[in-house]
């Protein structure tokens, strides 16, 4: 094994490709695309690598239908799965993404005993919390992509209405990656100065009511699928704070065990993500209606985790 870290990234589909496409950009790890239909990891394995002379990256890049290729990665991103169509649920995708979750995740374990998992497909907490349970890895090492794509359409959404810079708009966006998300309004500020003394209630009410459909409302205009410019950039970001163990305090999904008042299940927190993966849970002081409003979508993240019989 060479120097350079690796990551597999199962599912050759737009997320896995799109994914791969800003790792190769960043240059730091190997990458290994992984799916079950022949040909496609392959093509965009050679597709990728042939853009690196333009580009100026140098990292190996190579698609397989096979788990062995995977061997020994430091950072596995899950996206195989099926994604939504106009009209469907996020929860809709739980029996579909169930057997697949289950189908890959002792392989993927089996040839990288030591990888960080990072789960990707809907519904997306269910399906992290399935594949720590037939993992068998320790809750550290699994961790789903959720918070910072909700948290990105927010911030997208207020830097639009204020005609100022995504950059200066800090927010939140926790619990489970549904309907019912929490945008926190408590530690969302624009230039440092809290969102509510610059947008009225109304106003940011619809604007909360958007972040929430946001994936819906992308299915709607492609038809044919969801996001995965938005998903794959949060996926980058995670793996860059994994890799380079930046330890960024990220809004993410991670296995709670009381923080929060939660136990037992993944919900969308801010973690502080490094080389060892979850390495903690950041509680911050929530206001009595966000506290309410965070058990609300656990309590719908649990009912779908009931369903998986784990
Ligand atoms: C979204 C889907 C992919 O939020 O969950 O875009």
């Amino acid at each position: 094994m060479g120097a350079r870290k690796k990551v597999t990234i199962v599912g050759a589909g737009n997320v896995g490709g799109t994914t791969a496409m800003r790792l190769a950009q960043r240059g730091y790890a190997d990458l290994v695309l992984y799916d079950v239909v022949e040909g496609l990891p392959q093509g965009k394995a050679l597709d990728l690598l042939e853009a690196g002379p333009v580009e100026g990256y140098d990292c190996g890049i190579s698609g397989t239908n096979s788990y062995g290729d995977s061997a020994e990665s430091d950072v596995v991103v899950f996206t195989s799965g099926a994604p939504r169509r106009p009209g469907m649920s996020r929860d809709d995708l739980l029996s579909v993404n169930r057997k697949i979750v289950e189908e890959n995740v002792p392989e993927i374990v089996r040839h990288s005993p030591k990888a960080i998992l990072l789960m990707v497909n809907n519904p997306l907490d269910p399906m992290a919390q399935l594949a720590l349970v037939r993992s068998g890895l320790p809750k550290q090492r699994v961790v789903g992509q959720a918070g910072i794509l909700d948290t990105a359409r927010f911030r997208t959404f207020l830097a639009q209405e204020l005609k100022v810079s995504v950059r200066d708009v800090q927010a939140y966006v926790l619990g489970g990656h549904g309907d019912d998300m929490v945008p926190v309004l408590s530690y969302t500020t624009v230039g440092g100065v809290p969102v509510q003394r610059l947008i009225g209630p109304d106003r940011l009410a619809q604007i909360v009511e958007r972040t929430r459909k946001g994936g819906q409302e992308i299915v709607d205009l492609l038809k044919t699928g969801s996001a995965f410019y938005a998903p794959s950039a949060g996926v980058a970001e995670m793996v860059d704070a994994i890799l380079l163990d930046r330890k960024r305090i990220l809004p993410c999904s991670a296995y709670l065990t009381g923080e929060y008042g939660i136990n037992d299940l993944f919900v969308g927190v801010p973690v502080v993500l490094g080389a060892a993966g979850v390495e903690r849970v950041v509680e911050i002081a929530l206001t009595v209606e966000e506290q309410a409003a965070l058990h609300r979508t656990a309590a719908e993240v649990r009912r779908n985790v009931e369903k998986l019989n784990l």
